[in-house]
């Protein structure tokens, strides 16, 4: 087998079998495939595509190429939930101890995000005394104890992952289906979880802008799940607008708090819900969706999520105590805020322009390794479809630094639009993609 012959197929169109697909993955690892003969063969994807066999099977080359978590020390199904990213998505610190409350095991590996905000790991170092840096035995043990542990994704999980992406980084092949699926399915399948719940966002704050490309996604990610026996769910969700009324680490981890003390933002709560039931029914807690989202609710409301919040921070080392008394979490920046400049109604309130805003202030990272700011952000008082007058309070930017503020402003006031008339709201939740949908 020769690197060359499996990119001249992959130019004309035609299908790799596993073998060569292994071959050609292992070769990039073990340096016997050059990264121009890799750049090549992923220009050689981008165009020609790849059908559910070869893409399940670069999944499977992908998540073998390093360190992989066997979790059948939980006694139980371990269901994963993973986000496609957006702008305010604070969704996983409200959703795993909801439905860990509920009887799931959830077990996580999560990444510093790329994103507008930090991912997961940023928000849950807001927290003292957090260890998001757990060893491989106390994170299968802590699923097996308490069926709830998240931690930082180590550099020996997907390696190959982790080379093939920095190469379509510099060579304009990120935006390729099939690369994005196996990319993240590869790491579901390395990290353990029997089942996964995916949650797939479309629009301006989202990688997917475009809802069918979006549904594409879901597809693609949902038939390699099923392929490889790990039960696979994906919703797509929203993400025109932010998700609640938080951008910004620490904001959205006081958020998330407010959400697990029954005083979440309607999107937020619903999401969680929504989400949640998949995660019992794919885990095998309940049987009917109705019943799963009405369990996850009453555990919402009747405090056992943030008991199971409170519970999961002591477990990894943290002060619960931040649940009761957010200003354990830091000193907040001074507020800067913007104003309506007109009286009516918000017609949208574009996710893009917040998230650069975001990213502006130093809540986010522009490219990966950048420092950021865990107490930058900003609250958005309203949203679309709100009714305002002029000189209300829109939203409030936290920064120390005045430039970044400026900045920041401008970009905010450019995401609201208004409208005369109440405008028609979307829904949040588009559609729902399973094996029946492929
Ligand atoms: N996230 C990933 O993990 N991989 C991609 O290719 C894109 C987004």
């Amino acid at each position: 087998m020769r690197a060359v012959d499996i990119i001249q197929k992959k130019r004309d169109g035609i299908s790799l079998s596993a073998e060569e697909i292994n071959f050609f993955i292992n070769g990039l690892q073990n340096g016997e495939t050059a990264d121009y003969q890799a750049a090549a063969w992923l220009m050689a994807v981008y165009f020609s595509g790849m059908d559910a066999a070869e893409t399940a099977a670069l999944t499977m080359a992908l998540a073998d190429s390093g360190e992989k978590i066997d979790l059948s020390a939980a006694g139980r199904k371990v269901v994963d939930k993973h986000s496609t990213g957006g702008v305010g998505d604070k969704t996983t610190l409200v959703l795993l101890p909801l439905v860990a409350a509920a009887g799931a095991a959830t077990a996580k590996l999560s990444g510093r995000g790329l994103g507008h905000t930090g991912g997961t790991i940023d928000k849950l170092s807001c927290i003292p005394g957090f260890r998001t840096d757990l060893s491989r035995e106390e994170f299968i043990n802590q699923v097996a104890e308490s069926g709830l542990a998240v931690m930082a994704q180590s550099p020996g999980l997907t390696p190959a992952d982790g080379m093939l992406y920095a190469l379509r980084d510099v060579t304009a092949t990120v935006d390729s289906i099939p690369l994005i699926a196996s990319s993240v399915m590869s790491k579901k399948i390395a990290s353990g979880a029997n089942a996964i719940v995916l949650d797939v966002k479309a629009g301006s704050g989202a990688f997917m802008k475009e809802r069918e490309n979006a549904v594409l996604l879901a597809k693609t990610m949902v038939a390699i799940g099923e392929s490889l026996n790990r039960r696979t769910i994906a919703l797509i969700t929203a993400m025109d607008q932010p998700l609640g009324h938080t951008v910004g680490n620490h904001l959205e981890v006081i958020e998330a708090f407010e959400t697990l003390k029954g005083q979440g933002p309607a999107d937020l709560v619903e999401l969680c819900l929504q989400l949640g039931a998949e995660m019992l029914l794919a885990a095998g807690v309940e049987r009917e969706y109705e019943a799963a989202y009405v369990r996850l609710s009453q555990k919402l409301s009747d405090g056992s999520a943030l008991e199971a919040m409170r519970q999961w921070i002591v477990r990894q080392g943290g002060d619960a105590g931040v649940v009761d008394e957010p200003q354990k979490l830091g000193v907040p920046h001074p507020a800067r805020e913007l104003l309506a400049s007109t009286d009516g109604y918000i017609l949208g309130l574009d996710a893009g322009m917040v998230g650069r805003a975001s990213v502006l202030l130093g809540a986010g990272r522009s490219k990966k390794g950048d420092e950021i700011d865990l107490m930058a952000g900003i609250r958005l008082n309203k949203k679309t479809g709100d009714m305002v007058r002029k000189g209300d309070l829109l939203a409030e930017v936290y920064t120390g630094s005045g430039e970044a503020a400026a900045g920041a402003l401008v970009y905010l006031a450019d995401a609201y639009t208004y409208s005369t008339v109440p405008p028609l709201l979307t829904p949040l939740i588009y559609e729902r993609v399973d094996r029946n949908s492929l």
